[in-house]
C-alpha cells in the first residue's frame, strides 16, 4: 500500500524466543496490518547460525550474520535483542541505542544490572528500550506498573516469576518426587536448561524482582543488595512436613515497603494453601501487587517460552510503532536513569514467621533446651511437631516447629547457638512462612 506508515524491525538472536516472534510476525503480518496504521514490517533476522531459523522457514532474505549493516539501514526503528546474557547482548543494545533505534528485549539479566546506564544511552539518543518480555512472559506486568497502577501507592508486590522453579516445587508438592527427580522432569520439558543455575539458585527471579520493583517504587535498585535463596537446597520431606501444617511451597520474589526502607528478597516461602498464589502450578507465574487504592490485584499466566514469551515481545513493538513506549519513557519518572537510589534494606530486619526443622538427639531436656533458646531472643514457638521415631538414627529425630513473628537476625542467632549444640545433629533447616498481605484500601 503506497502512502502507508511502516515500522521496521530486526530481530537479533533467533533462539527459541526470537524465532517465535519471527515466525509470529511473517504469518500474522496481514491481521497485525489491519489493526495497526503503522505496519510491523520484519526487514531483517541476525544470527551467527541460521539452522534454527531454516527450520522455522523464515524467509532467507531476511537472515543476515551483518548487525552492523541492519544498524546501518534507515528503514529499521526496532531492534529486538533476544541473545540473552550480559556480554554481547550488552554491546549489541549499546549499539543499538547509539545508533538511533528503539531497542526491544527480553533480557532481564541485562536491565536488572546494567538497566540505569543503558535507559541514559537510550534517552541521550532519543529512543526508548521496551522490555515487557523481561519479566513473567506474556503476563503483561510492566504494562500494569507503569500504566494503570503507576499512579497508586504500592506497598507489597509478592511474584512466582520464575516457570522453572515452580514446575519443580509443583512436581516436588503434588507427586512427591525429589529435587533431583524433579528438576529432570524440568529438563525433559524443555524448561530447565542445561545447566539451571540461573533458574534455581533464585538468580533469574531476582533479576525481575529488581526490574519490577524499579517500577512499582520509583527506585533505582541495587541488584548486589537483593537477598536471593534458590530452591536447590530444599528437601522432600520439609515441603511434605509443610502439607502437614497446611502450607504448600513457592519461590517467591518479594517487594515490601517497610517502615525504614524497600525490603526486596527472594527465597522458597511456605503459603498457606488458601493464599491466592497457592494454586499457581506447573509452569505459570504470578504476581500480586497489593496498593493503597486499588487493593490486591493478581496477574497470571504462562512466564516462560516461546510464544507466550514472543506475545510480550511483539506486543512492544507494536507499542514503539504507536509511540506509546517512547511516551512512558519520557513522561514517567521511575525508570532507574532518572530515578532516586531506592533505600533497600538488609534481610536481617524483616519479621515473618518460621517453619525450623531440627535434627536432635532423642533424649531428656532437648525440647526444653531449644524453646529456651528461642525465648531468649524473643522468639515464639507456635507449633511443634515431633513423631515416635521409626529406627534409630544417628541424624537424631526431626523436630519441627513454627514460631510466631520474629525478627530474621534473631533467628539466624538462635540457630547459630542451636546448631552449635553437639546433640543437634544436622544444620537446622529454616524456611520462612508468609502470612497473606493486608489488604488495606482508603
Ligand atoms: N527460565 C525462566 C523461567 C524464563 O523458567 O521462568 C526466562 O526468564
Amino acid at each position: 500500500m503506497t502512502g502507508r506508515k511502516e515500522c521496521g524491525i530486526a530481530i537479533v538472536g533467533c533462539g527459541t524466543v526470537g524465532g517465535a516472534t519471527a515466525s509470529y510476525l511473517v504469518q500474522h503480518a496481514d491481521r497485525l496490518a489491519e489493526r495497526y496504521k503503522t505496519r510491523l514490517v520484519l526487514r531483517q533476522v541476525v544470527d551467527v547460525n541460521w539452522d534454527h531459523a531454516r527450520k522455522l522457514g523464515l524467509p532467507e532474505s531476511l537472515l543476515t550474520k551483518d548487525i552492523d549493516a541492519v544498524l546501518r539501514r534507515d528503514d529499521i526503528q526496532i531492534v529486538a535483542e533476544l541473545i540473552g546474557g550480559t556480554t554481547i547482548a550488552k554491546a549489541v543494545v549499546e549499539k543499538a541505542l547509539s545508533a538511533g533505534k528503539n531497542v526491544v528485549t527480553a533480557n532481564k539479566a541485562l536491565l536488572a544490572k546494567h538497566g540505569a546506564e543503558l535507559w541514559a544511552l537510550a534517552r541521550k539518543n532519543n529512543v526508548t528500550i521496551a522490555f515487557e518480555a523481561s519479566c513473567a512472559g506474556a503476563i503483561p506486568i510492566i504494562a500494569v506498573l507503569t500504566e494503570e497502577l503507576s499512579c497508586d501507592n504500592i506497598e507489597a508486590m509478592y511474584g512466582i516469576v520464575n516457570g522453572t522453579c515452580n514446575y519443580i516445587l509443583s512436581a516436588m508438592t503434588q507427586h512427591g518426587q525429589s529435587y533431583a527427580d524433579a528438576l529432570k522432569l524440568a529438563q525433559q520439558a524443555g524448561l530447565a536448561e542445561a545447566d539451571p543455575t540461573l533458574d534455581v539458585a533464585g538468580g533469574d527471579s531476582a533479576h525481575k524482582l529488581a526490574i519490577l520493583a524499579s517500577l512499582a517504587f520509583g527506585g533505582r535498585i541495587d541488584f548486589g543488595r537483593i537477598y536471593v535463596e534458590g530452591i536447590d537446597k530444599l528437601q522432600l520431606q520439609d515441603i511434605q512436613y509443610g502439607q502437614e501444617l497446611g502450607y504448600v511451597i513457592k519461590l517467591l520474589a518479594i517487594a515490601r515497603r517497610q517502615e525504614e526502607g524497600l525490603s526486596l528478597r527472594v527465597h522458597p516461602s511456605f503459603i498457606s494453601t488458601r493464599h491466592p498464589l497457592a494454586w499457581v502450578s506447573g509452569p505459570f507465574n504470578a504476581i500480586s501487587v497489593y496498593a493503597e487504592n486499588s487493593g490486591h490485584t493478581m496477574y497470571y499466566g504462562r512466564g516462560a517460552g516461546g510464544a507466550p514469551t514472543s506475545a510480550a515481545v511483539i506486543g512492544d513493538m507494536a507499542a514503539v510503532a504507536l509511540g506509546t513506549a517512547q511516551r512512558k519513557f519520557e513522561e514517567l519518572s521511575i525508570f532507574p536513569d532518572v530515578a532516586p537510589p531506592a533505600r533497600q534494606v538488609d534481610i536481617g530486619s524483616v519479621c515473618g514467621r518460621y517453619y525450623l526443622r531440627m535434627q536432635l538427639e532423642d533424649k531428656p531436656g532437648m525440647l526444653a533446651s531449644i524453646a529456651t533458646i528461642l525465648g531468649r531472643r524473643d522468639i515464639s514457638i507456635s507449633s511443634v511437631l515431633q513423631r515416635e521415631p521409626a529406627d534409630e538414627s544417628s541424624l537424631g529425630v526431626p523436630v519441627v516447629i513454627t514460631t510466631h513473628p520474629a525478627r530474621e537476625a534473631d533467628i539466624h542467632a538462635a540457630l547459630e547457638e542451636v546448631n552449635r549444640m553437639d546433640s543437634v545433629k544436622a544444620p537446622c533447616v529454616c524456611i520462612r512462612i508468609l502470612e497473606e498481605h493486608p489488604e488495606r484500601t482508603v
